[in-house]
């Protein structure tokens, strides 16, 4: 870890990113459209499949609190804790590194294998490309449903040396 390029990026972070993931938001849902990223997990749950879930687990005889009746209008704002070593991301994976997810959205990596225990310290992520990869890990392809790389385009235009400074200051995290 390089501290003086961590406390750089910390100055970025606070500037580009605080707002959502330090801030009384981070933990709370916000609309899709704020976000942006993939919509396929968002629709396999609404208001109707609570209500049926619900009704199925009175119907057999079980008394618990039940699922939330609403439908839901976002992905929540996860906290950043121990982001360093929570790779793949995003929702369903569809990023391999948190230097990715830096980038627009047309220069993130479309075929990658996830699974594979090596570590990238430059990228912030597990290797996701060779043959050891392939041979241990799985294919992730993001033109396939639900595994959409898109969205969440913040900090894409930055300067390179203020996105390498926030992803070192990611790894303190
Ligand atoms: C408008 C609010 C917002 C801002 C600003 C924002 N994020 Fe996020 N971030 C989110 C949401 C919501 C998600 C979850 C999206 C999903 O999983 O589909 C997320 C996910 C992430 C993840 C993936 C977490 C995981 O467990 O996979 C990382 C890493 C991240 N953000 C870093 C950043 C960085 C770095 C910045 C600043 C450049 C930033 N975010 C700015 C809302 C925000």
């Amino acid at each position: 870890m390089d501290a003086a390029r961590a406390a750089a990026g910390k100055v970025v972070f606070d500037a580009q990113c605080a707002a959502c993931h330090a801030s009384p938001r981070t933990g709370t849902r916000i609309p899709l459209a704020e976000v942006g990223t993939d919509p396929g997990r968002l629709d396999t749950w609404d208001k109707a499949s609570a209500i049926e879930a619900n009704r199925v687990v009175a119907a057999m005889g079980i008394t618990r609190k039940g699922l939330v009746e609403e439908d839901l209008p976002g992905y929540k704002i996860p906290f950043l804790d121990g982001i360093w070593l929570r790779a793949p991301y995003l929702h369903n994976g569809a990023v391999p590194t948190l230097r990715d997810l830096l980038e627009p959205v047309d220069r993130r990596p479309r075929v990658f294998w996830r699974g594979y225990d090596v570590y990238d310290p430059t990228k912030v992520g597990f290797v996701t490309e060779g043959d050891e990869a392939k041979r241990v890990g799985t294919r992730m392809d993001v033109a396939e449903k639900g595994s959409g790389n898109q969205g969440h385009e913040f900090g894409t235009g930055l300067p390179a040396a203020d996105k390498d400074a926030l992803v070192e200051y990611l790894k303190t995290l």
